[in-house]
């Protein structure tokens, strides 16, 4: 079958035409989709139409699935019978969260703030809001490549510290604060800034929300220097906004891309997403690999 790959922008992402994600799709598809996926690192797909258990087959032909814990006792996290999707979601059925509400309402990748992130995730707008809840795609990739010469010798080949328990509060103010049990479920990690994609062989930047230290840097140089990260790396000249359709898959890679909802008015209107997530690997840059935290 021979798909076309339509590019969403001139920095990333690309719409894949021809094929029915719902469908058979034979494997010579499946390699030419990932192709795309590498060169593009965020996927379109229009007018798809499936159930959550086409969802999960359509994402496994990319490789295993990750299970999403529950967090903060939001529930329920994922669909009672696919625990593989995970539910972004402000409805609210019987008085009950449907799903977990302001989700990735920041710039981050999913699953950087442990030590095997989530390789990829593949998310299906069911609801939509009239207005707002795009949903922005910054190339990794693009923003290292551009990184001045004195940002990128200060982080090459340097790791930084990602914590959950310490930005919970920041990221999540609308959740219940962190367990104890979550906190040690959920350590703080050393990642490399600058990581190697391990399919491509290129290197990009690798900060995000959950990022607090720099390796060899004062607490408040870190953190300026995080902030510089963070901003530069979401510039206009990285980013594709998608703006949502029912029906629309899209499938992102974690390695090589941030990504941040849109806030948009969720006192007022339905946005309703279904996510499948592919387990990764350890980031690295050469022999410097991620590591979890000693406990403070
Ligand atoms: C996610 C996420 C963003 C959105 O599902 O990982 O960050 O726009 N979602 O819903
Ligand atoms: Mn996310």
């Amino acid at each position: 079958m021979a798909i076309k790959v339509r590019p969403l922008s001139n920095v990333i992402g690309a719409e894949i035409q021809g094929i029915d994600p719902a469908g058979d799709i034979d494997d010579d598809t499946i390699a030419e989709i990932r192709q795309a996926w590498l060169d593009h690192n965020v996927l379109l797909f229009r007018n798809v139409s499936w159930t959550p258990a086409q969802h999960v087959a359509f994402t496994r032909r990319f490789g295993p699935l990750h299970i999403m814990p529950r967090l903060a006792n939001e529930a329920p996290v994922t669909l009672p019978d696919h625990p593989e999707v995970f539910i972004v979601s402000n409805l609210v059925r019987e008085g009950k969260p449907v799903g977990v509400r302001r989700a990735g309402w920041g710039w981050h990748s999913d699953g950087e703030d442990k030590l095997v992130p989530n390789m990829g995730s593949m998310l299906y707008a069911v609801i939509v809001p009239p207005k707002g809840g795009d949903t922005a795609f910054s190339n990794m990739y693009a923003a290292y490549d551009a990184l001045p010469d004195r940002l990128r010798d200060a982080i090459e080949g340097r790791r930084a510290r990602f914590s959950r328990a310490e930005l919970h509060p920041v990221n999540y103010p609308h959740l219940p604060p962190l367990t104890e049990q979550e906190k040690r479920d959920r350590p703080d990690v050393w990642h490399p800034l600058v990581r190697i994609h391990s399919e491509t062989g290129r290197k990009s930047l690798y900060v995000g929300r959950w990022t607090v230290e720099i390796e060899g840097f004062g607490k408040d140089e870190g953190k300026a220097l995080i902030r510089e990260l963070s901003e530069f790396a979401v510039q206009p000249q990285f980013v594709y906004r998608h703006r949502w359709r029912v029906g629309d898959v899209v499938l992102w890679d974690n390695r090589c891309s941030q990504h941040c909802a849109i806030p948009y008015d969720d006192e007022k209107h339905e946005r309703h997403m279904l996510r499948t997530t592919l387990e990764g690997d350890i980031p690295a840059y050469g022999t410097v690999r991620s590591e979890v935290a000693e406990a403070a």
